[in-house]
């Protein structure tokens, strides 16, 4: 069911639903407890953020989060608004929202995840939803049951959303197609990982204000990377520009092609580390992901070489910005793609990314759901 959304309230002197703090009934303190009247009114959401929200009375009306590629700027924006008012909830002494209580969020989780899982499992505890995690050594799937028959099983409980992590691209799309409750796609494969590029969004509209106009860039290990697809679909929709820097043996093929004209006008390719930073806003670094290339010919010399050629380093940051900021999906080789000192400078904002990942991912929960607050 498709509900609107909240139109962010004034965020001086008033709470996350506009309500005068002084006519608050107290908060829980215990977690379990809720207060009657207005769902999940547990928090003053907004009070310690001074990031503008944009007035909105859009609606969200999909379904399913498989992919940026579906989202417009609206729904993008959507997200973002409503994440917006969620990333307070992080500093409030009682983390937690009624929204998804009675509601049920399956983790199925088939490939290694520190992160993403453990966001996703936040996130919905702190909206009061049941929370399942369900990894392969776990699931029947070690016992040759099929993808499908997995998550059919789990949907015939009744869950509200499975949130799903898959080797395979395409494998949440998969599911949309067939199960009852909401899927989201917390990364399938080499294709889409939908939810890290609107936390990566709403990072850099923390830092930038807005996306429009600025100049990304994206280095690393493209080939295998849905991070960096998602990233180019999401900045690329929002107004940014985006230099995707890579040896050519770490481009994939077709990447000029992905969401056509808009992207080839709003995206170029650079094999020249010095060329992509060039003044960049936003430095977005990527991991070599080796486990994808497991028995295949190496696709550059050695970590070292690939580190002086593209890493970067506090010189090669130097051709960005001087207020350029550094981000990093996750997890970091340090001393490979990204120099320790940068890592850990002030420029980079990658916890903060972290942060974000559940602010993000309650309110795509909410909005999936049904559940966001007008
Ligand atoms: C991913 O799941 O794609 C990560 O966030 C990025 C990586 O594994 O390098």
């Amino acid at each position: 069911m498709v509900r609107p959304v909240a139109t962010a309230g004034p965020r001086v002197n008033s709470g996350r639903y506009g309500r005068p703090r002084a006519q608050r009934r107290p908060t829980s303190t215990t977690g379990d407890e809720f207060p009657t009247g207005r769902r999940g009114l547990t928090v003053s959401a907004g009070a310690r953020y001074s990031h503008p929200v944009a007035t909105r009375s859009a609606s969200f009306a999909h379904r399913h989060l498989v992919g940026i590629a579906d989202l417009d700027a609206a729904a993008i924006g959507v997200i973002l608004d409503l994440a917006d008012r969620h990333q307070a909830i992080a500093a409030e002494p009682v983390k937690k929202l009624a929204t998804l209580r009675g509601k049920t969020v399956i983790n199925l989780f088939f490939e290694n995840s520190t992160r993403t899982r453990t966001s996703f499992e936040i996130a919905a505890k702190r909206l009061s939803a049941d929370a399942v995690n369900i990894s392969p050594s776990q699931s029947s799937a070690a016992k040759g049951e099929t993808l499908l028959d997995t998550a059919k099983n789990l949907d015939a409980m009744g869950p509200d959303v499975v949130v799903v992590r898959h080797a395979m691209g395409g494998a949440p799309h998969l599911l949309a197609r067939t199960l009852r409750c909401a899927v989201v796609n917390a990364g399938d494969g080499q294709h889409e990982h939908p939810t890290q590029a609107l936390l990566d969004a709403a990072t850099m509209r923390r830092h930038k204000g807005q996306l429009a106009g600025l100049e990304v860039a994206i280095v690393g290990d493209l080939a295998h990377s849905r991070v960096a697809r998602s990233n180019l679909l999401c900045l690329t929709k929002l107004g940014a520009r985006v230099r995707l820097c890579a040896p050519w043996t770490l481009l994939p093929p077709g990447l000029t092609e992905l969401g056509g004209d808009l992207t080839r006008e709003r995206s170029r390719i650079t094999t020249r580390l010095e060329d992509a930073l060039d003044g960049a806003d936003v430095v977005m670094m990527l991991r070599v992901q080796h486990e994808r290339t497991a028995g295949e010919a190496p696709r550059f010399a050695n970590p070292r070489e690939f580190s002086r050629t593209y890493g970067l380093s506090a010189r090669t940051l130097a051709y960005a910005k001087p207020d350029a900021i550094v981000m990093h999906p996750g997890p970091i080789n340090r001393g490979v793609e990204l120099a320790p000192d940068v890592a850990d400078s002030g420029r980079a904002v990658i916890l903060e990314q972290v942060s974000w990942g559940v602010a993000v991912r309650m309110a795509v929960l909410e909005l999936l759901t049904g559940s966001a607050e007008a």
